[in-house]
């Protein structure tokens, strides 16, 4: 097992820092930015049936959940196509209006979750076309799917998902990018600028995990917390909701993510000194409008932690930590701001003496309903 490990601690630090070349991975072969041109033979076969849709519904659960959350903002930004995000347990067992007008996009690592395979097969009977986006080649679920496209992260091994999630962000964009250019709803040359701003994601992530020992830091600081909130907003928002998540799956420290709006309506009333709060609030979407939730929660006395574009001057005024993330496009914010989120749990688990690759409860793969 420590071979396995490569040299590290444990498979979720292996994994987190696996994402520039499962990132790569990932868009090798599809992403053509000399040419301007997206590959993935899933999406090209049935373009016009997946351009056309009335509406696309993505399901999953847990973290592939959170990544179908970014992919409704990036699929209406560039494709115009009106998403729905569903817990898969939720969907199947209610009688979900579905026609033959819509795509469901179904999100599994393991391609092995009982719930969301039940919703596939609810999906297909109701005469949908179903898209997966899986991890594990051959699994259940990427065999009942009607197309899809693999994430080509690599075996994960750690119950807590890191680099399925960027991956599966990183196959999404390129799938809305793709139909957004054919049904013109994207211009070229935003086209092109996206090709090669995600290009460029991996060495940003990269130099991201540089930044491992400021959060370990960061991470002795709060270890001790018994509650801890995160926040964002637009693209950052589904980021924060899964901040939290890892936090509770591998330290056991309650956190809720939030949108930094909806704050206001009811998490404010827990914040006072002994609430580490973390925002992320890189330049790009709304940065104003959280610099005024920060100094909300300054004002309540609450530890702040934020996640920056390098070379931030406001934030850092008012925060009590913040990590920089490398400058890059609005929607490709997620592929970083996640990976300071990722660290930030794993240390406190470890310094907690958590058993951080299994956690209490959880299994990798959830094949029960
Ligand atoms: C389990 C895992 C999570 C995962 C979820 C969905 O709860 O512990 O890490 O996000 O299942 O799994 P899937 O394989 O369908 O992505």
């Amino acid at each position: 097992e420590q071979i396995e490990k490569g040299g590290y601690d444990h498979f979720m630090l292996k994994e987190i820092y696996e994402q520039p070349n499962a990132i790569r991975d990932t868009y090798r072969g599809r992403l053509l930015a000399d040419k301007g041109i997206i590959k993935m033979a899933g999406v090209d076969d049935n373009l016009d049936r997946i351009a056309k849709a009335n509406r696309i519904l993505i399901v999953g659960c847990g973290t592939s959940w959170h990544a179908g959350l970014v992919a409704e903002y990036i699929f209406e930004d560039m494709a115009r196509i009106p998403v729905e995000v569903e817990y898969a347990s939720e969907f199947r067992y209610r009688n979900p209006v579905i026609t033959e007008n819509d795509v469901v996009i179904a999100i599994s690592q393991s391609g092995e979750t009982a719930d969301t395979m039940a919703a596939i097969k609810l999906a297909k009977e109701k005469g949908a076309f179903v898209f997966g986006v899986c991890n594990v080649v051959g699994s259940s679920i990427s065999r009942e799917t009607m197309a899809g496209a693999y994430t080509h992260a690599g075996p994960e091994i750690g119950v807590a998902s890191t680099k399925a999630f960027t991956t599966q962000i990183t196959v999404l964009t390129l799938m809305a990018l793709k139909l957004g250019k054919y049904k013109g709803t994207i211009s070229n040359s935003d086209f092109r600028l996206h090709l090669q701003a995600l290009e460029a994601i991996p060495k940003k992530v990269a130099k991201l995990l540089q930044s491992d020992k400021v959060i370990k830091e960061i991470a002795a600081t709060y270890k001790d917390a018994r509650n801890c909130i995160y926040l964002g907003r637009g693209y950052n928002f589904p980021v924060a909701l899964e901040g939290a998540l890892k936090l509770k799956e591998i330290s056991y420290i309650h956190a809720e993510g939030y949108p930094a709006a909806e704050m206001k309506h009811g998490p404010i009333a827990l914040i006072d000194e002994e609430m580490p709060v973390v925002v992320i609030a890189v330049r790009k979407g709304h940065y104003e409008k959280v610099v005024s939730n920060i100094q909300e929660i300054k004002s309540r006395k609450g530890k702040i932690i934020s996640v920056v574009t390098e070379g931030d001057v406001e934030v850092k005024e008012l925060a009590d930590h913040v990590i920089e993330i490398p400058e890059t496009i609005e929607a490709l914010t997620p592929l970083l701001t996640t990976i300071p989120l990722q660290l930030l749990s794993y240390h406190i688990a470890v310094l907690l003496g958590k058993n951080v690759d299994q956690p209490r409860n959880l299994a990798k793969s959830v094949t029960v309903e």
